[in-house]
């Protein structure tokens, strides 16, 4: 029996003196194991004559019963130990300001105008820009649009209560075609310009808004066709959509201010959910989708702009920006684009680091949350 208790002891002073989970592994083997000596003691019990055995057995059992409730014990302190620890290490100081995070991001609208900036500037058109606010006479009369056209009816104007200074009526401009106006009686001719710019009808479902954006874009020069007109259109999609399958249709249409009309639609198909421009729009699977209204300039506007249609002639266009844009990103309501959204901008809004310039690319990627 005095072996027993010496075992014993010695186990429980090395189990006390264990301070790491395998370090106490090591001393339940040797005791509780297979081999250990406790298991060895139990053994000896079977070659014991029954009364040898009613007076050994106690004794065994309870020193088993004292080394595994001093392990227990043991084990639950090494354990409370290590999660104090963990917490200590992982533990976050709220009383620490926050991290800065990126704040705020580049609306799709406002990246894809700089985009169409870039790549119009690299052939040599400069930026131009009007008054949202616009008098009839440019937005209509000087269009070749007076009082009694038709085609006013067509704009959904928004017009003001007052009166203008001259007695004409003020109105929410239509369109971006009277900066064409206001940048010939500026800077004569000839002249290279686009005009990036809010415009506004009265009109509104998932892909017309009362606000939207166009570009307006006007050349005036000597011997100007309609054939510079189609490659400066060409040339521009195939830099902004990236791609050099680009197919542009032009298609017979009427503007009072431009006179021949053309529309221009441009191939594309349907991936997932998604229009994907690109290809010619009879091929299978693909179609057409009309992007704007252009055509060669309407003398009687170059006479209105103070231009000599004798000397001078040139081609205007106008197309929708949230619509490439809608294109380009791949969303899908126009909404969405005027909500105000923080989840939609964080998600479809650009870093102010991706700058579009032709020569690293201008189709550069939706950020995704400023990551
Ligand atoms: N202003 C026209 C519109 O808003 C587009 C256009 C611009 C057509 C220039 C011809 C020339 O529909």
């Amino acid at each position: 029996m005095t072996e027993l208790t010496t075992q014993k002891d010695a186990s429980l002073t090395a189990i006390a003196a264990a301070n790491t989970l395998d370090a106490l592994e090591v001393q339940r083997v040797a005791a509780l194991g297979k081999k250990g000596w406790v298991s060895l003691a139990l053994k000896t019990l079977g070659q014991m004559s029954p009364d040898e055995r009613k007076g050994a057995a106690p004794a065994i059992q309870s020193a088993r019963a004292e080394v595994a409730g001093a392990i227990n014990t043991k084990k639950a302190e090494l354990d409370a130990a290590a999660l104090e620890a963990q917490l200590a290490s992982e533990a976050i100081d709220l009383t620490l300001p926050a991290p800065e995070l990126a704040k705020g991001s580049v609306h799709p609208v406002s990246q894809v105008m700089d985009e169409l900036a870039e790549i119009f500037a690299d052939l040599g058109f400069a930026v131009a820009t009007g008054p949202e606010i616009e008098d009839d006479w440019h937005n209509f009369t000087a269009l070749n649009m007076n009082e009694s056209h038709p085609a006013r009816a067509m704009h959904d104007t928004f017009y003001f209560p007052d009166a203008a200074a001259d007695g004409g009526k003020m109105l929410l401009r239509t369109h971006t075609s009277p900066v064409q106006i206001r940048s010939m009686k500026e800077q004569g001719a000839p002249i290279r310009i686009i005009a990036p710019g809010r415009v506004y009808r009265s009109d509104s479902d998932a892909t017309h808004t009362p606000m939207f954006h166009q570009v307006e874009g006007l050349v005036i020069d000597k011997d100007i066709h309609l054939g510079h007109l189609k490659w400066t259109l060409e040339t521009f999609f195939k830099a902004f959509f990236e791609r050099e399958d680009i197919v542009l249709r032009l298609r017979p249409s009427y503007f009072p201010f431009t006179e021949p009309s053309v529309e221009f639609d441009v191939g594309y198909a349907n991936e997932g959910d998604r229009r994907v421009v690109g290809g010619h729009g009879d091929d299978a699977g693909h179609d057409w989708m009309e992007l704007g209204g252009s055509g060669m300039v309407n003398s009687r506007v170059l006479e209105f702009a103070g231009v000599d249609p004798n000397e001078y002639q040139g081609f205007a266009f106008g197309l929708g920006i949230d619509r490439i844009a809608m294109l380009k990103y791949g969303m899908n309501d126009l909404r969405a684009f005027f909500d105000g959204d923080p989840r939609w901008l964080a998600h479809y809004g650009f870093s102010p680091f991706d700058q579009p310039t032709l020569s690293a690319g201008v189709g550069s990627r939706a950020s995704g949350g400023g990551a």
